[in-house]
């Protein structure tokens, strides 16, 4: 039996198919709206409502708190396979076969060396700069230095923009992040794993022997893991509408950087830290901000917590909430941050205004605090992300594109003025 929606306005009715998803979500098809009724378009802000595209690669069920990519639960993943594992299976579609994930390696850290060149620019940015400007910068400068990839016309186009995306951002965050602490720019040591790597381009310093902790090395994993995907976020929204337009992989991926950057997004990991900091100046009450996150009259809002889509958990943060405590207690973390976090997050489980508006630690209230256990600063916490976000970008960028999507282009509501006549200075 076919399922259709009725839609009936000023007593004529409009039918729409209703498509069904792979986990029995359904969708009304309003493709035809505006043909069929003469132009009523429906207004959806923030598209709370919308679907902007079909998706075979991440599943998330916001009541259950469900993250599946391409029909693998998350908390497997971030149990047995690595970071570049899982980016290959989200961008692909597959998980590798062992030759398949050794070439890709290979492939991805033949990459890594950057041009010379880019110097140039990175020496024009102030030292103050925020290191995601920097990063959404430097992504878009991919172009400039890789010209035959600014249309990716063939698959080959496609494989090579990803190996040097994925060569190459990681050593531009690195940079980006030296750049702001006026430490030399490092290269990658392709002995080591990406994460491996990350590591020591962000902290290797040229008068001391750096030490990796594999510790540390598997938090990030897991961290970097967790972020990959998360279906049409606002980022990634971002990098498919982009891309729409035929635009570049390394633009569109600029665009999700600069996306991801604001503080309802990802720049949600600084603001947990930088709240929690300012919890601790202020003499640690805990209370006092939980009653202004519950004060209707003070913008503030508890960071690090809610959802738009998960309303019950996030399993993110059930998974990484282990991986922080493993990490502390190797690290013998006495951080009174660290403990002004847990006291906050115990008392908002326990309050009625949470509890009632089902708002639960979010991902990134405990990104921000592994990210600062690791020693990064509270500007590359959203780079962190990025760098995680990034295979997500290019397997939704992909599919689009393998998907043939039209150009992204949203319609409006026009309430402005109607036609007026020009007024000169003087009538103004
Ligand atoms: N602190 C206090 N009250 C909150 C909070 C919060 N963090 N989040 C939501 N509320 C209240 C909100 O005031 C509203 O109350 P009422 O119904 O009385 O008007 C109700 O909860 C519903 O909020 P909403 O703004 O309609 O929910 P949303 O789905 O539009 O927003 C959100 C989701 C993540 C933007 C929001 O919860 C928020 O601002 N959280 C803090 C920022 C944050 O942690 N962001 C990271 C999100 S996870 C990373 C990612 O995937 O990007």
């Amino acid at each position: 039996m076919s399922e259709k929606a009725i839609l009936e306005i000023d007593g004529k009715k409009y039918e729409f198919p209703v498509k069904r998803g792979t986990e029995n979500e359904l969708a009304i098809d309003i493709n035809t709206l505006r043909s069929v009724t003469g132009g009523i378009i429906t207004l959806d802000s923030g598209f709370k409502n919308t679907g902007s595209c079909e998706s075979e690669i991440t599943f998330l069920d916001g009541e259950k708190g469900i993250l599946r990519h391409r029909g693998y639960a998350i908390e497997e993943l971030t149990k047995k396979a690595c970071f570049l594992e899982v980016a290959y299976l989200i961008i692909f579609g597959e998980l590798p076969t062992k030759k398949e994930f050794e070439k890709f390696g290979m492939d991805i850290k033949k990459q890594s060396l950057l041009d010379e060149e880019m110097k140039n620019i990175i020496d024009g940015f102030p030292k103050v700069a925020h290191p995601m400007g920097i990063l959404a910068s430097l992504t878009s400068a991919l172009t400039a230095f890789n010209p035959e990839l600014v249309n990716v016309s063939s698959t080959e186009d496609f494989y090579n923009s990803v190996v040097v995306l994925l060569g190459k951002f990681p050593v531009l965050a690195a940079w980006a992040h030296s750049k702001t602490q006026g430490t030399p720019l490092n290269y990658a040591d392709n002995s080591l794993n990406y994460i491996e790597n990350i590591m020591q381009m962000m902290f290797e310093i040229p008068t001391e022997e750096y030490k990796m902790n594999p510790i540390a090395v598997k938090a990030l994993d897991e961290l970097m893991i967790l972020h990959e995907d998360h279906e049409q976020n606002c980022s990634t929204s971002t990098v498919r509408i982009a891309g729409s337009s035929e635009a570049s992989l390394f633009v569109s991926v600029s665009a999700g950087v600069s996306a991801l950057w604001g503080r309802l997004h990802g720049g949600a990991n600084q603001a947990v830290l930088e709240m929690l900091e300012d919890i601790q100046k202020d003499g640690g009450d805990v209370e006092k901000y939980i009653a202004r996150a519950k004060d209707k009259n003070d913008p503030f809002r508890l960071m690090g917590f809610g959802h738009r889509v998960y309303k019950n958990f996030d399993p993110r943060a059930r998974i990484i909430k282990k991986a922080a405590d493993d990490l502390f207690e190797d690290l013998g973390t006495n951080d009174p941050v660290l403990a002004i976090a847990k006291h906050l997050e115990e008392v908002a489980l326990k309050d009625e205004y949470f509890a009632k508006r089902k708002l639960y630690p979010n991902v990134d209230f405990y990104s921000g605090i592994i990210y600062r256990a690791l020693g990064f600063p509270v500007e590359m916490f959203t780079v962190m992300f990025a760098i995680g976000r990034l295979p997500g970008w290019i397997g939704q960028w992909r599919e689009m594109r393998l998907n043939k999507e039209p150009i992204g282009r949203p319609r409006q509501l026009y309430t402005g003025y109607a036609l007026r006549d020009f007024k000169e200075f003087g009538e103004r």
